[in-house]
């Protein structure tokens, strides 16, 4: 459930801009309130959700309203609720990330100067250090990915080298 709530949350709050192939792929993810939707409910419920030509209040005006319309005050009450208890809980994660980031690259950046290791030394460290940093490691691979193809020296192949490796 939390994991379909937070996919989903991306989905529904990120842009409002979802391509239909995107749609599809996320239908199973949605949460019962969404999946219990009828069809027309459903159809009403993301023209307002997803207009990305309203602010944020006119959208949550509008959607309690839709679901006085539909009778579902209590269900869209109670799915706002879990909304913003995800969005929070989400919010506390990346804080949480963020101040673990430093150490995590003092971490990398030691199994790196380790000359004394194999490449598959080398990885097996990265993973093991996953471990204690599951969020932070990939964050920092994929931050070193941003500066991929921006260089024109050997830093670019051994950059995209560890995005394959570790993405
Ligand atoms: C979805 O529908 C079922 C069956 O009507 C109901 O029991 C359940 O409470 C509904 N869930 C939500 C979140 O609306
Ligand atoms: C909502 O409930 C009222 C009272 O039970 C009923 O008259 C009305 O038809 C319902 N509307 C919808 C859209 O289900
Ligand atoms: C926040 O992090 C915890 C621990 O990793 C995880 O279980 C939870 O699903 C996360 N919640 C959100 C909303 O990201
Ligand atoms: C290529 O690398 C050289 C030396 O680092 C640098 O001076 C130059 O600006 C780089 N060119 C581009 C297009 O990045």
């Amino acid at each position: 459930m939390h994991i379909r709530l937070s996919i989903f949350v991306v989905f529904l709050l990120a842009s409002g801009t979802v391509d239909s192939k995107h749609k599809n792929h996320q239908r199973g993810e949605e949460p019962a309130f969404v999946r219990n939707l009828t069809n027309a409910q459903r159809s009403s419920f993301f023209g307002i959700s997803k207009n990305p030509g309203i602010s944020f209040q006119q959208k949550e005006d509008k959607l309690v309203k839709w679901a006085e319309a539909n009778n579902l005050t209590e269900q869209y009450a109670e799915f706002y609720k879990n909304l913003q208890l995800h969005k929070e809980q989400r919010s506390k994660n990346i804080s949480a990330v963020i101040e673990r980031l430093a150490e995590a690259k003092v971490e990398v950046d030691k199994v790196n100067a380790d000359l004394s290791l194999t490449k598959t030394q080398r990885d097996e460290k990265i993973d093991e250090l996953k471990k204690t940093y599951p969020q932070e490691i990939p964050t920092i691979f994929h931050i070193n990915s941003l500066f991929d193809h921006k260089g024109n020296g050997t830093r670019n192949g051994e950059g995209k080298q560890s995005k394959r490796k570790h993405q």
